[in-house]
């Protein structure tokens, strides 16, 4: 590849000289010219510039002496291309400029695919607008930016721009997979912290995962740093993620950034107490969802008569109306309710859960019953659970019963309900024994499983 640059300060340009610019330009990858513009001026005081038309501030650099330049300089990419066998060859004139296109990483890729690059450094007030509009009938004309803020001169967005093409440019990068992991790559995601010895420094310790030796779980960790810190500082690029940059992994880090893993990518997830003008809602949604959690052959009116007893507008506005006794948490996606999980806690401190094994297994009291935890089936796989369990458990560890902390929380589900258990025994809960569970006329085998909560602020 060639690059030229046209300037009135040729010395700026001189730090290309160095680090692996400088080796690119010594190997022969990269051929770089740097052009003092004041070369192709005419008079005796080498002006490139004259008042603006119209008026105003400042001064616009003049047209005709560009033009000059600008043929004397895309000849020696023709010739470039002619000797590199790359026939006519593609070539690009880049302009920075506060007013051109943001550059990025795909821009910068794209013009890495080019032969011959000129970059025509504006001063003052920038370079007459006929120069670019004349140019873009014969090459790719790109007026670019590298950010929203005002330099004095395009040379120091010309030295960013050389930098980010020629280490694209093969063999420049001694190690190309520091290439596919780095920010702006194509994971749309910007680079997690690294990390160097020694491991204790000023009293900081590196992670301990990163010394474990444990490649799946360090290439976890920081890939939840990853989202974590895109999530906090670039939260355009997270809303820009889609569904096939995602992996199924993704889904924790993402709940606890109070973002659902949809089908269009990461999007926010609010999770809060339900009000008693969700009871409506809320009753939909348990009747469309309670089915999902029932095993296929159970007959639907047994299914039905179960919704209609427990599941009502009304009682769900029974268990929002009493809130020393039931904790209804919901999950809003995009405005529509996608979840929720109803926790019931018992009325006196040493009552015995009614589920004789979680009894038998746990001493503790007092004990409630996350009796519902239910996802829209549309939802299924988006971390929406898990964000509504999380949020449900850090709710009852400041709950108290009598003046006593919860102890511990107990579930049951269908025993043939394959997803929801995998889902509870991945997310910490200990597996208990069974007890019986009528649904409509049906006695049905429930799996119960149990979780210690941990006080909250202890
Ligand atoms: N010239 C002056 N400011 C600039 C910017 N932000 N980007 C590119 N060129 C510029």
């Amino acid at each position: 590849m060639r690059i030229d640059v046209v300037t009135i300060f040729p010395a700026y340009l001189d730090a290309l000289r160095l680090s692996l610019v400088g080796r690119a330009i010594e190997s022969g990858v990269l051929a770089l010219g740097v052009h003092d513009l004041r070369g192709w001026t005419t008079d005796r005081h080498h002006t490139v510039d004259d008042a603006p038309l119209g008026g105003g501030a400042g001064m616009v650099m003049r047209p005709d002496v560009w033009g000059r330049a600008l043929e004397d300089v895309l000849a020696l990419g023709i010739d470039h291309c002619v000797r590199e066998g790359a026939g006519e060859g593609r070539t690009v004139l880049a302009i920075p400029t506060p007013s051109g296109v943001p550059l990025d990483q795909r821009r910068v890729e794209d013009l890495a695919a080019a032969d011959h690059l000129v970059i025509a450094c504006g001063r003052y007030e920038g370079i007459d607008a006929r120069v670019a509009e004349h140019y873009a009938g014969r090459v790719e004309v790109l007026e670019y930016s590298i950010g929203d803020y005002v330099l004095n001169g395009g040379e120091a967005a010309a030295l960013v721009l050389v930098e980010a093409v020629a280490r694209l440019l093969p063999g420049v990068v001694g190690n190309p997979e520091s290439l596919a992991e780095e920010s702006h790559g194509a994971a749309g995601l910007l680079e997690y912290p690294v990390y160097t010895r020694p491991a204790r420094w000023r009293g900081h310790d590196v992670p301990e995962v990163l010394l474990s030796g444990h490649h799946a779980n360090i290439a976890r960790w920081r890939r939840d740093r990853a989202l974590e810190r895109t999530a906090r500082r670039r939260p355009d690029m997270v809303a820009a993620l889609t569904a096939d940059q995602l992996e199924p992994g993704d889904r924790g880090a993402l709940a606890r950034l109070g973002l659902a893993a949809t089908p269009a990518g990461p999007r926010p997830l609010h999770v809060r107490p339900a009000l008693s003008s969700d009871a409506a809602a809320l009753a939909e949604l348990a009747a469309e969802t309670f089915p999902l959690a029932c095993p296929p052959n159970m007959p639907a009116e047994d299914v039905a008569a179960f919704v209609a007893v427990n599941l009502s507008p009304e009682r769900f506005r029974e268990y929002l109306a009493d809130d020393d006794r039931y904790l209804v948490l919901v999950a809003e996606l995009g405005g529509i309710l996608a979840g929720y999980t109803l926790a019931v806690l018992p009325r006196a401190a040493d009552e015995p859960p009614h589920a004789p094994d979680v009894a038998a297994v746990v001493s503790a009291r007092p004990v409630a019953e996350l009796s519902k935890i239910y996802v829209r089936a549309t939802a299924h796989g988006s971390g929406i659970s898990q964000a509504l369990m999380d949020a449900t458990l850090a709710a009852l560890s400041g709950r108290t019963v009598q003046g006593r902390p919860l102890a511990a929380v107990w579930l049951g589900t269908n025993a043939r309900n394959r997803r929801a258990r995998a889902f509870y025994a991945r997310s910490g809960w200990e597996h208990a024994g069974s007890r019986r569970f009528t649904v409509g006329g049906r006695v049905e085998d429930d799996a119960v499983y149990v979780r210690p909560l941990v006080e909250s602020g202890s």
